[in-house]
């Protein structure tokens, strides 16, 4: 049996919790693998400077003039067979740490250069903003071609599991499917968010062929243009229920594309007061 390759990047500042719950996910993971090597790193381990906006590699898709280890990271995520995407909730959002890094990536999300790689997203909190970060960090990964397989979060609102014998049970559960599929004796699940996801960037890249054509010419020659979803039904299972939830979330879109027509039809400044 081939050894799996983990790599975590983790968007705290410290080795706390958050480190904690990649770090007890992982060694879950290498008991129910067989053999898995797993390799855990802050932002912070690296040298990521910040998006200096250019865009050039959005426009032209030209590789970012900013020397730094953004590449070095992107070659652990190449090589890993499992990406894990981990922040803690600060204010409600991802730490600015992460948020950083993903600036760095804006060009991934349009051209998306991981197709068909696992991942699992992580996030701890102290109680609240959990499941917006998590939701976040999903919509990240996806729009850069991963099949996201697992949303992990923890409440923890000291140094401390609240109750680790029973997360640990929980991982156990969750890290026992994703060695299956990622050894691909089961096939992963998409979500309705997933398609809604794949949606709006597919109708995005249509709209702005003209300004952005190196990224249709990605989409066309990648045959995204013709999918419901990055990828075909062999692949991933795309449950009929997640397809019709779809339908109802990008319904309730109308109302937002409404008030989106109307502030270009005021010159494309909106006000709320
Ligand atoms: C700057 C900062 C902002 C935070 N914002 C929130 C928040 O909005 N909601 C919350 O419930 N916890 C918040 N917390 C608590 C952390 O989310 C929680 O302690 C988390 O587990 C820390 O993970 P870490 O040890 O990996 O950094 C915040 C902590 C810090 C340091």
């Amino acid at each position: 049996m081939s050894t799996l390759k983990v790599f975590a990047l983790v968007g705290s500042p410290r080795r706390g919790n958050t480190w904690r719950l990649v770090e007890l996910f992982c060694t879950i993971l290498t008991r129910f693998a067989g053999s898995l090597d797993y390799i855990i790193k802050r932002v912070d381990d690296f040298h990521i400077d910040f998006c200096d906006g250019c865009q050039r590699c959005i426009i032209e898709a030209s590789k970012c003039h900013i020397e730094d280890d953004l590449d070095l990271v992107k070659g652990y995520i190449e090589k890993s067979d499992l990406f894990i995407l981990a922040s803690p909730v600060y204010l409600h959002n991802v730490s600015a740490q992460l948020k950083k890094f993903l600036d760095r990536t804006a060009s991934w999300c349009h051209r998306p250069p991981f197709l068909g790689k696992y991942s699992v997203v992580v996030a701890t909190t102290a109680g609240s903003g959990l499941l917006e970060v998590l939701k976040f960090l999903r919509g990240i990964v996806t729009s850069w071609g991963m099949i996201c397989l697992a949303e992990i979060g923890a409440i923890m609102p000291t140094d401390e599991f609240l109750d680790k014998e029973k997360v640990e049970t929980m991982l156990e559960n969750v890290a026992i499917r994703i060695i299956r599929i990622v050894r691909r004796e089961a096939k992963p699940r998409i979500t309705a968010e997933d398609i809604v996801n794949f949606k709006h960037w597919k109708f995005k890249i249509l709209e702005a062929s003209q300004y952005l054509p190196h990224d249709y010419e990605y989409w066309r020659t990648n045959k995204l243009l013709d999918r419901e979803y990055y990828y075909v039904e062999d692949i991933v299972e795309i449950p009929h229920e997640e397809i019709e939830k779809a339908k109802r979330i990008e319904s309730q879109y109308d109302e937002y594309w409404k008030i989106i027509g109307k502030i270009y039809e005021s010159g494309g400044i909106y006000i709320n007061m």
